[in-house]
């Protein structure tokens, strides 16, 4: 198959520009486009052959289900079965933006698209041509992200290209995106909301617009056997080529641990990459060494996280030593997808 590739400026640009998106989504072809958080590969979501289409290019086990962008908040009454109070309220604080909702699915959605569940996830983004894209073609659109099942999100369209080239029917570029992390993910169909994916709106966020909110015990406890509620965090995800090991403790025990690992194995011939903020990058000296944004500000270190994991592969480094990037707020959705990158493989220094 041939990829169309075209390049819009998400600031200003002409609906006429997304013509030809527009009519592959209508005939149930497959466009990638960029949404605020990631990358978003997309279908006609109410189309089950479209929907399986994206399975088939991402490699994507059967069993995960997508999540419906929409650009106009009726559309809810359309795809969900019932909208609890708390998902009212939600709705009127974050969308559009980086929410999904987890609510009872209706019957216009095909269990293709959820994967056999009776729930559905919704989400209305807030990215203009992502938005622009929904509404003038008419299409709800399903859309995971835009990789290869098991590569690290793409927030750019170059890494759309290196992992769908030739499999799907267009990508759209419109530049990196702003986020760089999945959006979160709430399911309001429990008895208290529950937090199933941390992502850029945090526990606190959506507590202050509906009270207690829980999060999903098998995300916080790595080790423990439970079964995630989202079936896609259960999968390895977002894992480089290279072996990653998260480095914790005070940061200066943390840059000499990984200066004297780096030191080994870089003077054994062995080809380390290192995962440094802006504030500590001088301080190696042994190895690929990499900021991945400010410790004053965890927004720079979100929306450089897969990028560089990407460019750590394309190096062909064998080793990955990061510092950690733990605390309350976004560094707990930072933390999340890098525990998976890293198989959870953390050193306390
Ligand atoms: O930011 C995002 O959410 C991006 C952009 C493109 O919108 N999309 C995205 O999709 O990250 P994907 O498919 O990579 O992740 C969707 C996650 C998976 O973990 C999946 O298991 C979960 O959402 N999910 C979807 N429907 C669900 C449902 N009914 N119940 C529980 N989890 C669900
Ligand atoms: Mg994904």
């Amino acid at each position: 198959m041939n990829t169309e590739i075209i390049k819009i400026d998400k600031v200003k640009f002409e609906t006429k520009e997304l013509e030809e998106a527009i009519n592959i989504l209508r005939r149930g072809g497959l466009v990638a486009f960029p949404t605020e958080t990631v990358y978003g590969l997309g279908a006609n979501a109410l189309n089950e052959e479209a929907a399986r289409k994206i399975y088939a290019a991402k490699g994507r086990p059967s069993d995960n289900p997508l999540i419906i962008h929409i650009a106009d908040k009726d559309a809810l009454n359309e795809l969900a079965s019932e909208i609890p109070k708390v998902a009212e309220n939600l709705v009127e604080a974050f969308w559009p933006g980086p929410l999904t909702i987890i609510f009872k699915k209706s019957d216009k959605v095909p269990m293709s698209t959820t994967g056999g569940l009776d729930t559905v996830a919704i989400r209305m983004p807030e990215e203009p041509i992502s938005l622009a894209l929904i509404k003038e073609s008419g299409v709800y659109i399903a859309a995971p992200s835009a990789n290869t099942s098991g590569r690290p999100s793409p927030t750019k369209a170059e890494h759309v290209m290196d992992d769908l080239n030739g499999k799907i029917d267009m990508i759209i570029d419109g530049g990196p995106v702003g986020i760089g992390l999945e959006s979160t993910i709430v399911d309001v169909t429990s008895d208290i909301p529950t937090i199933l994916r941390p992502g850029f709106i945090t526990k606190d966020m959506l507590e202050t617009v509906i009270g207690e909110v829980e999060i999903d015990q098998a995300i916080l406890d790595s080790e423990s056997d439970i079964k995630p509620k989202a079936p896609g965090m259960k999968y390895k995800h977002y894992a480089p080529k290279g072996d990653i090991t998260i480095f914790e403790g005070n940061l200066e025990d943390v840059i000499s641990q990984i200066n004297k690992k780096a030191k080994e194995n870089v003077l054994n011939g062995i080809k380390v990459g290192i995962i440094a903020t802006d504030e500590t990058v001088h301080s190696y000296n042994y190895g690929i060494i990499k900021s991945i944004g400010t410790r004053k500000d965890n927004t720079s270190i979100a929306r450089s996280m897969f990028a560089l994991l990407r460019e750590f592969d394309d190096l062909e480094v064998e080793y990955i030593y990061t510092e950690s990037f733990r605390d309350a707020g976004l560094g707990q959705a930072i933390m999340n997808r890098l525990l998976k990158a890293a198989g959870h493989h953390v050193i306390n220094a």
